[in-house]
């Protein structure tokens, strides 16, 4: 029988495993395994997509100055989730890390520093990695405080989404009531949380996805008009839907085939908002387009928003609050999955099935 099972059996004492075991590192290991709590977490040590990750038990880490302990109830997946697993995205962590952009949870114990969070206290968080786990540690600066009664999932579904939306459409475009906004690949997360915004702002919506299932989703979520881009030609029914006219803003997150005839299609002073390429293609522009409408293509990028303008953004996320309090925006949830299900839960967004937001739940 090995040596860990014979003490496991209670055949040999912890002394004697470790005068078997001899190495001064496995002897650490092992007394932490046996003194200190464990949590689980998917752990990329090789970045060459979701088949790499591997689901492992680690010793459960101390919170340094500035950090908190979580205990993880819900995490959601972002499409740089997908990038990140994969050394696409842009930001790119020391190996190995712990993927999950964005979750929430409770505190359970707080670093040297850390004043306003408590343990006990549940909180939101957007990192950019640790959330699909059990525990992790966060900066205690990024962590939200959520009201009482906010629910986990939602909270876990929140920020990327909406603070994404809420910066383009409020800041980036200048959205006013009465304007009309097409939202291509409308059905997903940030592209549900764009309609909500622009609903709650007193524009009209033209929602774009791909299929039915899609495009009645978003008629559910308030979502003037929709248009399924796999059977109808793009151009000629956001002309009919607008006199002729054309979308004021156009909220794109897809890129790649869209870009160029929704671009064709946008009002005289239109803005054109670039959120992302979920599509994949990065999509090129012929410049005159933009001269004869007098129209703006306008970049946005809510994390470097974030860092650059913190008060902007935490004055942007009040507000955010403010509404879902009053519910006027709700995370559209595609549907809760156990946290060890990560990778059916990638697969899942991977085949462009997810509608709204999927959440991993301990
Ligand atoms: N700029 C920023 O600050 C910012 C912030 C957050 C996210 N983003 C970006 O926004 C994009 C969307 O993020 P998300 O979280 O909303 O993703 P998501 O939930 O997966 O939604 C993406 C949508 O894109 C459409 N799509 C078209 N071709 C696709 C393909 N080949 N694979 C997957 N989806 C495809 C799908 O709608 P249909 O099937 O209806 O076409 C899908 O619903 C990503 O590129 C992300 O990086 C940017």
């Amino acid at each position: 029988m090995p040596t860990k099972a014979l003490l496991l059996a209670g055949r040999v004492t912890p002394e004697t495993f470790f005068q078997l075991r001899g190495p001064y590192d496995a002897r650490i290991n092992f007394r932490n395994r046996l003194e200190r709590p464990h949590m689980h977490a998917w752990l990329c040590e090789n970045p060459t997509g979701v088949d790499a990750l591997s689901w492992k038990e680690l010793p459960t880490p101390e919170p340094k100055a500035g950090e908190v302990l979580l205990e993880i109830k819900a995490a959601s997946l972002n499409f740089p989730d997908i990038l990140i697993v994969q050394n696409k995205y842009q930001m790119k962590p020391a190996l190995p890390f712990v993927p999950g952009s964005e979750y929430a949870g409770t505190v359970q114990a707080v670093g040297e520093g850390v004043s306003h969070l408590k343990v006990g206290q549940a909180v939101a968080c957007l990192s950019g990695t640790g959330g699909f786990a059990t525990h992790t540690l966060a900066p205690a600066a990024l962590c939200m405080p959520l009201p009482p009664g906010f629910p986990m999932v939602d909270a876990a579904a929140f920020i990327m989404i909406y603070a994404t939306s809420h910066h383009a459409l409020v800041d980036r475009a200048q959205l006013k009531a009465g304007e009309t906004v097409l939202v291509l690949g409308a059905a997903g997360g940030v592209g549900t949380s764009a309609i909500q915004i622009a609903k709650a702002m007193g524009a009209k919506v033209i929602a774009a996805a791909s299929t039915q299932e899609k495009c009645d989703l978003c008629t559910s979520i308030g979502a003037d008009a929709t248009i399924n881009y796999s059977t109808e030609n793009l151009r000629e029914a956001v002309k009919a839907l607008t006199d002729g006219k054309g979308p004021d803003v156009i909220y794109d997150p897809v890129g790649g085939d869209f870009a160029e005839p929704a671009f064709r299609s946008i009002a005289w002073r239109g803005r054109y908002l670039v959120v992302g390429f979920a599509s994949g293609p990065i999509p090129a522009l012929p410049f005159n387009l933009a001269l004869l409408k007098g129209a703006s293509i306008v970049g946005v990028f809510w994390g470097d928003f974030a860092k650059r303008e913190p008060k902007a953004n935490a004055a942007m996320m009040g507000q955010l609050a403010q509404w879902y309090g009053q519910g006027k925006i709700k995370p559209v949830i595609d549907r809760t999955m156990p946290m060890a299900d990560l990778k059916a839960a990638y697969a899942h967004m991977g085949s462009r099935g997810v509608m709204g937001k999927l959440v991993m739940v301990n």
